[in-house]
């Protein structure tokens, strides 16, 4: 049975083109992922909450209440140094998460004929619109993110439930077709390199397991919940060891100077 170290050299050289552009493709999809999930944090795998944000989203809040309810808060108060505000103040703070918790209907921010401010718009005008208008002159605005009419506000209150099921089909169809296709040729390799049979198993097998723990694991945080980012986690570490190992193993297989011919 033909093994790589017999291979005649085209076709080494065949399956070694075939890894390292493998390889690339490999590096680059986890440079894409960097960018979706892992954001700006410069971190070399997303976190497991990044995981479950990024497919279960985060129900029960809102972008609105999450930054109310923290950063911003302090600006409920006259101060505007402090947490603790005086019970008026609470109760605007109060209104403005009631008041995202029941939908942010229209006509309590403003009256959507003639624009005039109903009680929410006059706590926002009150206490955000100094840096959250696009003519706001504070030197902490922000600009971008205005506040002061409903379109703009509105935008920050909805739920985030995460990816939606037809990306979610999308994206796993692509990925098992493309990564079966990807162990599959790696797996070629490495079931004709000269390892023990246990050795090939292992590595061969994994792979596999791999794409099915990495994508059962996204539908699993997005239906589940969060409990269930470990295997999404799980999945892509044992993805890139059974990759990694699987084309290091090809590779030196397919080049380590023979001892003896055949
Ligand atoms: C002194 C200026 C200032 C005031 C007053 C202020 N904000 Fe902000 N707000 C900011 C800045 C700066 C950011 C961006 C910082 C960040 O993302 O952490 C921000 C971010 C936000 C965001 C997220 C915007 C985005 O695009 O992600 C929301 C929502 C928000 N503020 C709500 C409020 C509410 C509600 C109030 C009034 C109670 C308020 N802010 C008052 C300066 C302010």
């Amino acid at each position: 049975m033909a093994t790589l170290k017999t291979l005649e050299l085209p076709h080494k050289v065949l399956a070694t083109g075939f890894l390292v552009t493998l390889s690339c493709g490999f590096f680059v999809s986890h440079l894409y992922l960097h960018h979706e999930i892992a954001g700006e944090k410069d971190a070399f795998v997303p976190s497991l909450k990044q995981i479950s944000v990024h497919f279960h989203g985060e129900p029960g809040t809102t972008h609105l209440k999450k930054m109310a309810s923290g950063p911003m808060k302090k600006y409920f108060s006259a101060g505007q140094d402090t947490k603790d505000l005086a019970p008026d103040e609470q109760k605007e703070f109060e209104a403005v998460i009631d008041w995202n918790d029941r939908g942010a209907p229209e006509d309590e921010y403003w009256d959507p004929v003639t624009k005039s401010p109903g009680k929410i718009l006059n706590i926002i005008y009150d206490r955000c619109v100094d840096c959250h208008s696009p003519t706001a002159t504070h030197k902490h605005a922000k600009k971008d993110s205005p506040l002061d009419t409903y379109p703009d506000i509105v935008k920050f209150t909805k739920e985030d439930l995460g990816m939606d099921e037809g990306r979610l089909l999308m994206l796993s169809h692509v990925h098992l077709l493309g990564m079966g296709l990807m162990f599959l040729g790696l797996g070629v390799a490495v079931a004709l390199s000269g390892y023990s049979k246990g050795v090939r198993v292992v590595l061969i097998a994994s792979g596999f397991a791999s794409v099915l723990i990495d994508i059962g694991g996204w539908w699993a945080v997005k239906y589940f919940g969060p409990g269930w980012a470990w295997t999404v986690m799980a999945g892509g570490l044992l993805m890139g060891f059974a990759f990694g190992l699987g084309t290091l193993a090809a590779l030196l297989d397919l080049w380590r100077p023979a001892k003896y011919d055949s």
